[in-house]
């Protein structure tokens, strides 16, 4: 009991003040200095929010009749490129969903792939990682369409899966295929 009769009698000498306006004035402080600094947000926090809306605005590009060993780079791993994932030889610009695709993501297998074969399998073997649908069951195939009509709905489709022989420069290329 002394000590909080010393601490309430050195409150009112030094502030002039009674301790409970003291004690009510010292808590405003806090809220007032709790809310103006949460107005603002530390400079590393705000450059990864301001790269993240950069990614997801980023209008998608047309990128044409490309061959799978083409589509392979828009996988995530060169982040001034956008994110690009086929179904069934159609090429969506998946960037929007970053967070499933991107580097790190769920489903980051996907990119730079046509995963026909996976998504129908409901599958992430890497043997499964192809746009080969052959030997599917009716259900198997039921399940990518119920896919392709997702990614139709919800992404821009900016190209579209070529063999090797019939790229859009029309220019025969390496037959070898680089698995
Ligand atoms: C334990 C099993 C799984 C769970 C709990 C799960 C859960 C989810 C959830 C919550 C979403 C987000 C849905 C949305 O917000 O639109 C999602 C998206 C997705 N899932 Fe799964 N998933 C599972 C297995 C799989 C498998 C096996 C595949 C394919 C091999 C798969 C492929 C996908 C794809 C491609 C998307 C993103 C679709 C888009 O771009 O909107 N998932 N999953």
């Amino acid at each position: 009991m002394a000590m909080y009769t010393m601490v309430t009698d050195a409150i009112t000498q030094y502030t002039g003040l009674s301790p409970a306006a003291f004690f009510t004035i010292s808590a405003m402080m806090v809220v007032v200095y709790k809310v103006v600094s949460g107005m603002f947000v530390a400079a590393d926090d705000y450059m990864a929010v301001k790269r993240e809306q950069e990614y997801v605005q980023r209008e998608p590009v047309q990128v044409g009749n490309i061959t799978e060993d083409e589509l392979r780079p828009y996988n995530g791993s060169d982040p001034s490129k956008p994110l690009l994932m086929a179904i069934k030889g159609k090429i969506y610009d998946v960037s929007r969903s970053r967070m499933f695709y991107g580097p790190g993501g769920p489903y980051a297998l996907f990119a730079g792939r046509d995963a026909s074969r996976a998504l129908a399998l409901m599958s992430f073997e890497a043997s499964d990682l192809t746009g080969n649908i052959e030997g599917l069951s009716a259900s198997e195939l039921e399940v990518l369409e119920d896919w392709e009509a997702k990614f139709e709905e919800k992404y821009v489709k900016v190209g579209q899966l070529v063999s090797e022989e019939t790229t859009s420069t029309g220019v025969t290329q390496d037959q070898t295929k680089v698995e």
